[in-house]
């Protein structure tokens, strides 16, 4: 059976395994990558999609400024691991994560990802034509969901990071978790 739950300290390798499946090395060069480096995710807006205990899925929602002081969330990677896909699992951590955003009392998602699959949950580019992301990547990707009435009206500029900093890890960790990827990563998927 599929849980959805807060993701949790112990989750991080778990979760960029199953980024790695996902997406591939590709996933360091989005420009989303860019939003979310050396940054703490959005209080309580991470989630993971769990199957007896072994992480499926996985969102993550960040902090961001939608242009001139506004402030909104950008949602992604949002990623299942490839045998899992088609069965509901990134609708239920797309609906989770949503919720508990607008619960929270956030104005705006943003995220740049398929028109096709994000407009089931809300997401178009209607108020995001004047919004830029800082590197390249398509306008027409670059999704918005209002969780207010009007939180992205007239929403214009580069969005930019605004979330807390993340701490920075030791070099041994980082070589570990590098060395014990390599050795789990199959043939990476195109995002
Ligand atoms: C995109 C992703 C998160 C969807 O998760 P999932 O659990 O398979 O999604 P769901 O089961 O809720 O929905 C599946 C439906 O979405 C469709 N879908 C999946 N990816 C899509 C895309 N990029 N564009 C349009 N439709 C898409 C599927 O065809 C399926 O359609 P159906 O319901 O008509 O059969 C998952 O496929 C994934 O991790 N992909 C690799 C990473 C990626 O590309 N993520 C970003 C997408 S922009």
């Amino acid at each position: 059976m599929i849980a959805i739950r807060q993701e949790r300290k112990t989750d991080a390798s778990a979760r960029e395994l199953l980024l790695d499946r996902a997406y591939g090395p590709a996933r360091f060069t989005k420009c989303s990558a860019r939003l979310r480096e050396d940054r703490l995710p959005a209080q309580g807006l991470s989630f993971v999609a769990t199957e007896g205990g072994a992480i499926v899925g996985s969102v993550r929602l960040w902090d961001v400024s939608a242009g001139s002081g506004r402030r909104a969330l950008l949602l992604g990677p949002l990623a299942v691991s490839p045998e899992h896909q088609s069965k509901g699992i990134g609708g239920k951590l797309m609906k989770q994560a949503i919720a508990t955003a607008r619960m929270r009392g956030h104005g705006a998602i943003l995220l740049v990802g398929d028109a096709p699959y994000y407009g089931r949950f809300g997401f178009s580019a209607e108020k995001t034509a004047s919004l830029a992301m800082p590197g390249a990547y398509q306008q027409d990707r670059l999704l918005g969901l209002e969780l207010q009435a009007g939180a992205l009206d007239g929403a214009s500029g580069t969005i930019g990071a605004t979330g807390r900093f993340a701490p920075k890890p030791e070099l041994g960790v980082l070589v570990a978790a590098a060395s014990n990827r390599a050795v789990k990563r199959p043939t990476p998927r195109a995002a």
